[in-house]
Formats: structure tokens, C-alpha cells, sequence
């Protein structure tokens, strides 16, 4: 794990964004849980999404779909069949590997030795290998052909690629066997797919629309070592948008250009953004793009665009039985819908942000850290700091944030040296401190100091709000 990775895991526990899951018991692996902080900074991610994609498209309505889904939908989707890593373990050291990940491992370090030519040609042999009709064979021999050995126990010594489904199951009701067997969720994108009649009919919707929902997924990923990047148990934020076929395309680009634009608007540097063609298109996907960012751990996938066709509506209706076309009024024409998804997870978007808000700073022959959050996702907004314990300070700062409470998340402390005070705050990411001192309770005003800048500037209390709103209106990611 990188040094920047590690501070960045170090803090999360420290000032209570992100704990180990069970940590008591020695933990649970690539299971995690939001502390206090934590869990506003993520609410706040789920509002924006929420207000981006249901409250400000009239044409998209949100739902809340259960986990647990009759098991015919997996069969339908692909899932039971083909939702699989191809795994290789090393025989030595009992680690198992994704076997085109240790390929790409090969391909970086041919790269970071200058040797292009052979990184290509390896590069070629993993596409191919990807999209051949017998994926683990081809991968094992791209393997053993480019002598690609452990990297834990530098040994070579595989045993055969296998496929391992990536699917939790479990049984519903009091008996186990094959035929109450069910599974966890894998995405979010299928209870959205079962349930398009009922949202098309009851919001009242033509084609186009969408549907959108937040919630829990969970898979069985095997090279899971990176923090909440790769979680077993984690949150999408999914919608699927319903197009007439032939008009995919179009949706596809402005949803794209919509997805972005929603990352930069959290603060993100455009800088550390980019997109990515998908090389290998799924069997049922006309185009797909990956929002990837720069996490300490190289570029990644944050977001998928991806142009479905109709191959889950299709799949849907031939599993179930249940026609699952639309009467196009205006064309006078019945049809499956197109679908354009995107598909964000939640936890990388926390990620992201935690990544790009990590700063430290010399100041005075001092180190300051800090987390540099858009002021409108910060986890509190404004903390109130009475000078000394006396005087009418403490009295005066309360009421003060039961004014502001309205309005932002604030936070109330009395304790120790203002400078220390302001490096807790810095710590979080809170972006305005106020302080109230022998002159506010004299003049009713306050000093308001901002997180970036450190400067102070002295505000009169009434004018508080109307300050703070524009601060965080003109706040720009730097
Ligand atoms: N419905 C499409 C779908 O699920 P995906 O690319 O498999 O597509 C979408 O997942 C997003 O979900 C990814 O871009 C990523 O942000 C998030 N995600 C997927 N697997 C994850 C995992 N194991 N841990 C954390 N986030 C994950």
C-alpha cells in the first residue's frame, strides 16, 4: 500500500470516517464500516446524487428494490452463469491471484522497463485471452508462455486457471437445498430491470425515462487488499434510462457528459479524472466508458457508463414469462427499450474524495494536515470555538449555532488552545471555524477562518448565514 494510502486509512480510523468491520474480533475482510463522520460524509454524497439524477430529471423516479431477488433473475441476467474471476493459485505460498490481473502486473513492469514492444504484444495476447471461448486456458498459457512467476513467493508454480463466481448464497426459509437456494444482490441494476413495468406505470412515464436507486451490493471478490476500494459488501448509486432503440447513442453521450461533470462538481481536479473505452465490450453492451480517477494506487474505475441494449429486458421476459415491451404512442410501435446505465459505487466515490481532500501543508516549521472537502460535502460545515470558558463566550457561541444548525452541520468546542482547535477541524475538513471573543459579546461579531486559506475575516453575526452561503457557492477545487 502506498505511504499517501496509508495516511489516508490511518486518519479515516483515527477520526472516525471508516473502521474495520467486527474489528474487535480481528476484523472481516474487505468489510468496512462508517464511523460518525464517516456516515454524513457519505449522506451527503447520496443527497447529491439523489437531487443530480431523481429530484432534478422529471423523467427519472427513484426506487428501493430488496436485496434478496427471486433466484430466476441471476439466471436471466447472466449472473449464475457468468458473473466469474478466473483465479490461479500459486502452489507455494497458497496465495490465489486474478489471473489477468497478475498479467497486467507483467505488462506494467515490461512498461516501467522500457520494454514497449513486448508490453504490447502481451497486452494483445490478454485481450485475446479475455474474449476466447475458453477464457482460463488462454489465460494460463499467456501465463506460463510470458514465465510470469508469484508475486508474494517469486516462485513459478500455478496450478490451472479456474472461474470462481463472485455470487454470496444463502437459503430462504428453514431448509437448506438446491431448490430454496437464493442470492445477495451482485448490483443494483436488476431490481430496477424486474420492476420497470411498475415504475413506468405508476410515475406515469413514456419512453424515455429513467429509474434510479442507492443501495447495497455484495460480492465475493477474491484479490480484495485496497481498503474500501474493493469491498465484499458495498454501495451502488444506479440508474437505468429507458430509450427507444436507435436512440441509445445519444443518451449514452449525454449521460456521460452529465456523470462527469457530476465528479468535478465534488471537488474533484478535472486533472485527476479521465475516461476509458472498455477494450472488451460485454457480449450484450454496444459501448461502455469507465470515469476512472487517480487513487494512490494508480487509475481506477469510480463510475460505469454502459449502453445495455435490450438484452436484460429481453432476458427478463423470456425467464419470466411476462412481456416486457412498450406501445410507443407517438411511433405507434411496440418495442423493448434500449437501456443506458450508469453505475457509480458509492464507497469509491468516499474514496475519491478522501484521496483528493488529503493534504499536508508546512506552516510555521510545522506540518497541517487537512482534507480539502467541498465545503458542501464536508462532514460539518462550521465549527463554533468560544475564545475562554467565561464571559459570556460559551453562552453567545451556543446560541449562535442554534441559528446556524438550520442551515449547516456545525460542531462545538471549548477545549484546549484555538490553534489546536483549528487543527482538529483542519483534520476533517471542516471549512469555516468561528471563533467568539470578548468583542463578539461587546459588537456581535465573530472571526470566521477558512480551512484553505487560514485567513480570518471578522463577520457581524446577523450576516453569518448570508456569508458562509456565498463562501460556499464560489468555492473552488485547487
Ligand atoms: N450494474 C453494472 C455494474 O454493477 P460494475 O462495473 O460491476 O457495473 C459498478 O460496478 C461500480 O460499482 C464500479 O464502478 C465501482 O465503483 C463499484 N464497485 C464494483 N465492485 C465493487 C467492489 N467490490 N467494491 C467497491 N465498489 C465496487
Amino acid at each position: 500500500m502506498s505511504d499517501l494510502f496509508e495516511k489516508i486509512v490511518s486518519l479515516s480510523k483515527r477520526r472516525g470516517f471508516i473502521f474495520q468491520s467486527s474489528e474487535i474480533y480481528g476484523g472481516l475482510s474487505a468489510t468496512y464500516d462508517y464511523g460518525p463522520l464517516g456516515v454524513e460524509l457519505k449522506r451527503n454524497v447520496t443527497q447529491r446524487w439523489w437531487k443530480a439524477m431523481v429530484q432534478k430529471h422529471q423523467n427519472v423516479s427513484g426506487l428501493d428494490a430488496a436485496i434478496m431477488m427471486h433466484p430466476t433473475t441471476w439466471k436471466a441476467s447472466g449472473h449464475v452463469d457468468a458473473f466469474n474471476d478466473p483465479l490461479i493459485d500459486d502452489k507455494t505460498s497458497k496465495m490465489r491471484y486474478r489471473a489477468d490481473q497478475l498479467i497486467e502486473g507483467h505488462i506494467d513492469r515490461l512498461r516501467r522497463k522500457g520494454k514497449d514492444d513486448q508490453a504490447d504484444k502481451v497486452y494483445a495476447d490478454l485481450v485475446a485471452a479475455l474474449n476466447a471461448d475458453d477464457a482460463a486456458k488462454a489465460l494460463y498459457d499467456v501465463i506460463m508462455s510470458e514465465e510470469i512467476r508469484s508475486p508474494d513467493s517469486g516462485m513459478f508454480d500455478w496450478t490451472e486457471v479456474r472461474q470462481f463466481n463472485l455470487m454470496f448464497d444463502t437459503h430462504i426459509g428453514p431448509v437448506s437445498n438446491s431448490d430454496n437456494k437464493i442470492y445477495l444482490r451482485p448490483e443494483t441494476a436488476q431490481g430496477i430491470f424486474v420492476n420497470f413495468h411498475n415504475v413506468r406505470e405508476t410515475g406515469r412515464h413514456q419512453v424515455p425515462f429513467g429509474i434510479a436507486q442507492i443501495g447495497k451490493a455484495f460480492r465475493n471478490e477474491i484479490v480484495a487488499r485496497q481498503f474500501i476500494f474493493r469491498m465484499r459488501e458495498f454501495e451502488q448509486m444506479e440508474m437505468q434510462y429507458f430509450v427507444k432503440p436507435g436512440s441509445q447513442m445519444e443518451a449514452f453521450e449525454a449521460w456521460r457528459e452529465e456523470r462527469m461533470q457530476w465528479h468535478v462538481d465534488n471537488g474533484i481536479r478535472e486533472s485527476k479524472l479521465r475516461w476509458h473505452e472498455h477494450e472488451k465490450l460485454a457480449h450484450y453492451a454496444d459501448a461502455a466508458y469507465d470515469i476512472q480517477y487517480e487513487f494512490p494506487i494508480g487509475w481506477q474505475e469510480v463510475e460505469g457508463i454502459h449502453s445495455r441494449t435490450d438484452f436484460d429486458l429481453k432476458a427478463h421476459q423470456e425467464h419470466s414469462g411476462k412481456k416486457l415491451e412498450y406501445f410507443d404512442q407517438q411511433a405507434n410501435e411496440k418495442y423493448i427499450p434500449y437501456v443506458v446505465e450508469t453505475s457509480a459505487g458509492l464507497d469509491r466515490t468516499i474514496l475519491t474524495l478522501l484521496c483528493e481532500a488529503y493534504r499536508e501543508e508546512e506552516v510555521g516549521g510545522d506540518t497541517r494536515s487537512l482534507m480539502k472537502f467541498h465545503p458542501r460535502l464536508a462532514p460539518i460545515t462550521v465549527a463554533l470555538f468560544p475564545l475562554v470558558k467565561k464571559d459570556g463566550m460559551p453562552e453567545l457561541a451556543h446560541s449562535i449555532e442554534d441559528g446556524l444548525r438550520e442551515h449547516f452541520a456545525t460542531s462545538y468546542d471549548e477545549k484546549g488552545a484555538i490553534g489546536r482547535r483549528y487543527r482538529r477541524m483542519d483534520e476533517v475538513g471542516t471549512p469555516f471555524c468561528i471563533t467568539i471573543d470578548g468583542e463578539s459579546v461587546e459588537e456581535k461579531t465573530v472571526t470566521v477562518r477558512h480551512r484553505d486559506s487560514m485567513e480570518q475575516a471578522r463577520i457581524p453575526v446577523d450576516n453569518l448565514v448570508a456569508y458562509l452561503n456565498d463562501q460556499i457557492a464560489s468555492w473552488k477545487a485547487s
